[in-house]
């Protein structure tokens, strides 16, 4: 089946359910894509990681004390450790010191328990699913409700995993492979912010990438030292046509698009949008929370006559904006 990546102009924003429905249920649960899906998101996100046994994993850290109730769990307590991850010192619990098996045992909880207290309510209850069960789900229901459901997996520190032996690459496409997703027509967007995952990833399989921005103002190849290249740069036409050589799309930070002033006042338009169309890429803007300036008033998602235009910190989506400069 060909994926929804793309809207045509009359279609509404293809929506992307940024870590699931994680306003509702606590984020990266087969609970919360299943949500979005019925919500009606086209395409769901897992960030991966890696497990001990080298298992792709959906959570947005392979630090997990906040996404799981592993600091409650005394037979772990031995595992907490301080590492550096991507040039930050980072202490907790980490998904590469677990086997799945251990991680299967853990449950998820809310990672914002103080913003989105309902979320609450379902510690303790959900597992951290594996990207074989995301894909599962997306399948099934694919079937149920006879649309397409992208997954949107996103490899999260590929360069640090790489250095302790448990490259994510390899399983990612082993997994995709498997399940006979190797063709760039295949309901499959592989994101990432390091450059070089993708680059390998691009002569490893043939399905669609989407090269992460952000506007932080940090380099962009941070794993490369003293490199003062900016993801602005990146961001320039040279840099897009260039990340056109390896990816389809870019997935940029609002603030790329439509940059702030100091007060948070929106400024006018970078040429981001114009200038990756002309390299042949498409727009993926993130993240959509407790703003509304992008959307319309009107703007509904699926038949959820909660989700509306008006985005709360409750609900969190990138879209894939149609504009054209
Ligand atoms: O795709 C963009 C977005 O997923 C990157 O942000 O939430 O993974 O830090 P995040
Ligand atoms: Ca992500």
């Amino acid at each position: 089946q060909p994926g929804p990546e793309r809207s045509r102009a009359t279609d509404r924003p293809l929506v992307i359910a940024h870590r699931g429905a994680s306003g509702y249920r606590p984020e990266h649960t087969l609970e919360a894509y299943r949500l979005a899906i019925r919500m009606g998101a086209d395409y769901i996100e897992p960030d991966l990681v890696s497990t001990k046994d080298g298992q792709l994993v959906a959570r947005h850290e392979n630090e997990i004390s906040g996404t799981t109730d592993v600091a409650a769990r005394p037979e772990f307590a031995a595992r907490r450790a301080t590492k550096t991850i991507d040039g930050v010192a980072v202490t907790g619990w980490f998904t590469e010191d677990f086997t799945l098996a251990e991680l299967k045992t853990l449950r998820a909880q809310e990672r914002l328990p103080q913003v989105r207290v309902a979320n609450t309510a379902f510690d303790g209850r959900f597992e951290v699913p594996t990207l074989q069960e995301v894909i599962d789900l997306a399948r099934a229901e694919s079937r149920n409700r006879g649309r397409a459901i992208g997954i949107y997996p996103e490899t999260k520190h590929p360069s640090y995993f790489a250095s302790i032996g448990l490259p994510l690459e390899e399983p990612l496409v082993t997994v995709l492979r498997a399940n006979r997703l190797t063709h760039r027509n295949d309901p499959v967007i592989i994101q990432s912010f390091e450059t070089a995952n993708l680059r390998k990833l691009d002569k490893m399989i043939d399905v669609k990438l989407a090269q992460l921005m952000d506007a932080s103002g940090r380099p962009y190849d941070f794993t490369v030292a003293g490199d003062p290249r900016t993801y602005a740069d990146l961001a320039s036409a040279a840099g897009l046509r260039w990340i056109a050589s390896y990816a389809d799309g870019v997935g940029a930070h609002k603030n790329l698009i439509v940059p702030r002033d100091a007060a948070g006042k929106l400024l006018a338009p970078t040429t981001l949008v114009r200038d990756a169309h002309r390299a042949g890429l498409v727009v993926h803007a993130w993240t959509f929370r407790a703003e509304n300036q992008f959307l319309p008033a009107d703007f509904r998602i699926g038949a959820d006559p909660n989700a509306r235009g008006d985005v709360t910190a409750e609900y969190e989506l990138f879209l894939g904006l149609g504009l054209d400069g």
